[in-house]
């Protein structure tokens, strides 16, 4: 592959915040067309990681390049080619909606002669035509989304970052806004920052698991789901889970690994050999059984524990 290939290219990148250490020596490359999943627990550093590509931050040292420009130096080039959803938009809150679209536009240099246009398309492609005129503090969290969406979109950027768009949303709307994403897939490179794992694994090409500031495992989701060993996942709920010793589950053969999340067993298995050896393990105490095919999900909890 051609270094060019890459159109986001984030290299040993630091920053600290105090005594916390956000980014640690973090290493990522983007493709060209891609849409990357950044999947993390609290705190894990995503954001800090994407407001650094995004120019809004600067690293305490590491470059970041987009399009090989470093975002040190060519901050006003790469603002023009990267639209950006923040995780919570900070609209102007008595602006009409197509107002606020408006004044981004003009600040992006959208030609004149198409902001109306342009502004008119991107109502309709989040379906808000209906509300342009309304102000934005009459809107919900999920209509002041769909404007950030817009608003994200206004200069049609090359690349786009979005920061958990479907966080704190009804099921509908988050659809919806899933939805609009796939469709925006290929024509765009994206970055989804998510910790919805159902969600990346139904949107990304690509997935990078990061944990405490570094990049811990990446992969398309049926690799990282491969990689979990053992084709089935059992799920027994019990009663009281510290009524087991975890090793006497680990000795059957065909176990590979044992996870306790809460008082559900989540034990991940190379066959379904010794399925109903386990279960009699547990058998005067369990809640429910439930076997399946391992998730995202379970990937990352394996990863992450
Ligand atoms: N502006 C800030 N001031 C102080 N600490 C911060 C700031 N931004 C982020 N952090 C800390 O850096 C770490 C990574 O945060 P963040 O990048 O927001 O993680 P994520 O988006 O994965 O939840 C966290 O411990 C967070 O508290
Ligand atoms: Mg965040």
């Amino acid at each position: 592959m051609y270094s060019n290939d890459f159109i986001i290219k984030i290299d040993s990148l630091n920053k600290s915040f105090g005594k916390i250490k956000a980014l640690d020596n973090l290493n990522l490359e983007i493709k060209r067309g891609e849409l990357l999943g950044i999947i993390g627990s609290n705190g894990a550093g995503k954001t800090t990681a994407i407001r650094i590509t995004s120019c809004i931050l600067q690293p305490d040292s590491g470059d970041v390049l987009v399009d090989d420009m470093n975002t040190r130096s060519d901050q006003v080039k790469i603002k023009s080619m990267i639209g950006y959803l923040p995780e919570e938009p900070n609209l102007y809150e008595r602006f009409k909606a197509r107002d606020l679209l408006r004044y981004f536009a003009e600040l992006y240099g959208v030609p004149k002669n198409r902001i109306d246009d342009r502004i008119d398309e991107l109502l309709k492609l989040v379906n808000m035509s209906h509300r342009a005129d309304d102000r934005i503090n009459t809107f919900s969290k999920g209509l002041r989304q769909r404007i950030g969406i817009a608003r994200a979109l206004i200069h049609d950027p090359k690349i786009l970052i979005f920061d958990e768009p479907t966080m704190g949303l009804d099921p509908a709307t988050a659809h919806n806004i899933r939805e609009f994403i796939r469709s925006l897939k290929g024509e765009k490179t994206i970055i989804l920052c998510t910790h919805y794992m159902d969600e990346a694994d139904s949107l990304c090409d690509r997935v990078a698991i990061l944990n405490q500031g570094r990049i811990i495992d990446m992969g398309t989701p049926e690799y990282l789901k491969s990689k979990i060993h053992g084709d089935i996942i059992l799920e027994l709920r019990v009663e009281d889970p510290k009524n087991y010793n975890i090793d006497l589950i680990k000795d059957f053969d065909s176990v590979e690994d044992v996870n306790i999340k809460g008082n559900l067993f989540i034990i991940s298995l190379k066959s379904k050999c010794d399925i109903k050896s386990i279960i009699n393990v547990f058998r005067n105490d369990i809640i429910s059984v439930n076997t399946k095919e391992p998730t995202l999900e379970d990937v990352f909890i394996h990863t992450v524990k």
